[in-house]
C-alpha cells in the first residue's frame, strides 16, 4: 500500500508465465490489437496513437515530452511536486526553454495562475500532473486548463501515472492531448509497459518536427512503424509485459471503467474516514484529496521513518514517507487497483494504529475502526 507498486492481479501474474511468441507473430500482432483498443477503452479516448511504450513511466513520460518538445520551443511545468521537476529536466533535455507555473506542494494549479504564465511566456507545451503521487493531490479543472492552453495554441501533456484506471480521467472529453502513465498504480500490473496515448494534432506535431528526435529508441515517428499499421521491427517488443498489460487492461474493462473509479472512491474513503477519526490529518484539502495515493499528515512527535519501518517489519506492509518538501510530514499510502479493497484497509488500519502507539502518539484506534466500517457499508 504505497505508492506504487501495487499488488499484482492473479490473473496478470499467470498472463506473465504464458510462453513467448515472436514481437511479429500474428498471433502477438492480434494481442497488440487488444492492448491498444482496450488502452483507449482505460483513457477514454478515440486516439488512434495509443499503445504501450517499452519502459517504465518515465518512458512514456520521456516518449511525450521529447518528442513533442523541440529545440527552441517554451514548455510550461508545474512546480506544485516532485515530477513537474522530471518533466523539466526532460523538456531541458529535449532542448526546450522551461518556464513555471507556480503552487507550493500539497495543493494543486490554479487556473488564473496557468493563464497568467500563459499570458506572460506563450509556451508552446504545457505539462502538468493529475494525480501527484508525490504530494496526494488531484489536479481538479482539467478542461479549465486545458481551454487556457488552446486559446494559446499549445498542446497539453498531462501525466496520469497514479490516476489511470483509478481516478476519473476523460482524456478526449477534457481536451488533453497527451497523456503518458505507468502500468504499476491502479492497473496493478508490473512496471515494464507503460501507457501513451496522443491524438492527431499531437501526432501532426511529432510528425512534422524540424530535427530528429534525441532518444532513437522513443521516437514516436518510427515507433509507429511497429504500433502503426505496417507493423515492421522497431526494437523486440517486452513481449511478457505486453501479455501482462493485456491482462491488466482485460479487467478493468471486465469491471467497467466507472465501477473501477467508484471502487477505488469507496475504498479510499474509508481508509480516509478511518485514519481521520483515528486523529490524524490529510495533507491536501478534501477538494484536491487523490483517492488512490493518501498523504496522511504524521502526527507530532511520532518519527515517520520508524512508523513506516514499523509497519513493514511487523505486518509485511509497505506505506511510505513523503518527498522533497514534504519529507517526515506525510506517510504515502497508496489505495490502487487491486490493492484496493476492504481487507487491506482493515490491514493498514491495524498496522498504522499500532505502529503510532508504539511511539506514544495519540489516536485513537478503535474509533478510526468504527469510522471505516461505518463508510464501507455505505
Ligand atoms: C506521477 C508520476 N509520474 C511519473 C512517474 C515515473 O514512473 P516510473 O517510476 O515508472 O518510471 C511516477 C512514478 O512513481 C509517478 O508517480
Amino acid at each position: 500500500m504505497g505508492p506504487g507498486p501495487s499488488d499484482v492481479h492473479p490473473r496478470v501474474l499467470r498472463a506473465m508465465s504464458t510462453p513467448l511468441v515472436g514481437h511479429l507473430d500474428p498471433s502477438f500482432i492480434e494481442i497488440m490489437n487488444e492492448v491498444q483498443e482496450l488502452m483507449r477503452y482505460t483513457f477514454r479516448t478515440d486516439n488512434q496513437w495509443t499503445i504501450p511504450v517499452s519502459g517504465t513511466g518515465s518512458a512514456s513520460m520521456e516518449a511525450a515530452i521529447g518528442n513533442l518538445v523541440e529545440p527552441g520551443d517554451t514548455m510550461l511545468v508545474p512546480t506544485n511536486g516532485y515530477f513537474g521537476g522530471r518533466m523539466q529536466s526532460m523538456a531541458e533535455r529535449a532542448g526546450g526553454n522551461v518556464v513555471h507555473v507556480d503552487a507550493p506542494w500539497g495543493e494543486p494549479l490554479d487556473p488564473v495562475d496557468v493563464q497568467e504564465a500563459f499570458d506572460e511566456h506563450q509556451p508552446d507545451v504545457f505539462g502538468f500532473v493529475h494525480a501527484e503521487t508525490s504530494t496526494g493531490v488531484k489536479q481538479p479543472n482539467v478542461p479549465e486548463l486545458t481551454s487556457i492552453a488552446h486559446d494559446h495554441d499549445a498542446l497539453v501533456v498531462a501525466d496520469t501515472v497514479t490516476s489511470l484506471g483509478g481516478v476519473e480521467l476523460e482524456v478526449d472529453d477534457w481536451g488533453i492531448d497527451v497523456a503518458y502513465s505507468g502500468p504499476q498504480k491502479c492497473l496493478s500490473c508490473p512496471p515494464g509497459a507503460s501507457p501513451l496515448t496522443l491524438n492527431d494534432r499531437a501526432m501532426d506535431k511529432v510528425l512534422s518536427r524540424e530535427e530528429d528526435p534525441r532518444s532513437w529508441y522513443l521516437d514516436l515517428s518510427l515507433l509507429e512503424g511497429y504500433w502503426g499499421e505496417d507493423r515492421a521491427y522497431h526494437h523486440t517488443a517486452p513481449i511478457t509485459n505486453v501479455y501482462a498489460i493485456r491482462e491488466a487492461l482485460r479487467l478493468v474493462a471486465e469491471e467497467g471503467i466507472e465501477n473501477r473509479w467508484n471502487r477505488h472512491l469507496r475504498v479510499a474513503s474509508a481508509l480516509k474516514a478511518g485514519v481521520e477519526a483515528m486523529g490524524l490529518g490529510l495533507n491536501p484539502e478534501d477538494e484536491f484529496w487523490l483517492p488512490s495515493l493518501n498523504a496522511v499528515l504524521v502526527p507530532d512527535g511520532v518519527d515517520a521513518g520508524e512508523a513506516i519501518d514499523y509497519v513493514l517489519e511487523h505486518y509485511d506492509l509497505e506505506i511510505a514517507g513523503g518527498l522533497g518538501a514534504l519529507a517526515g510530514d506525510i506517510f504515502r499510502i497508496g489505495c490502487m487497483g487491486y490493492s484496493a479493497n476492504p481487507k487491506n484497509v482493515s490491514f493498514l488500519m491495524t498496522a498504522l494504529g499500532e505502529a503510532l502507539e508504539a511511539q506514544g502518539a495519540d489516536v485513537d484506534v478503535d474509533a478510526g475502526f468504527a469510522a471505516m466500517r461505518e463508510q464501507l457499508q455505505e
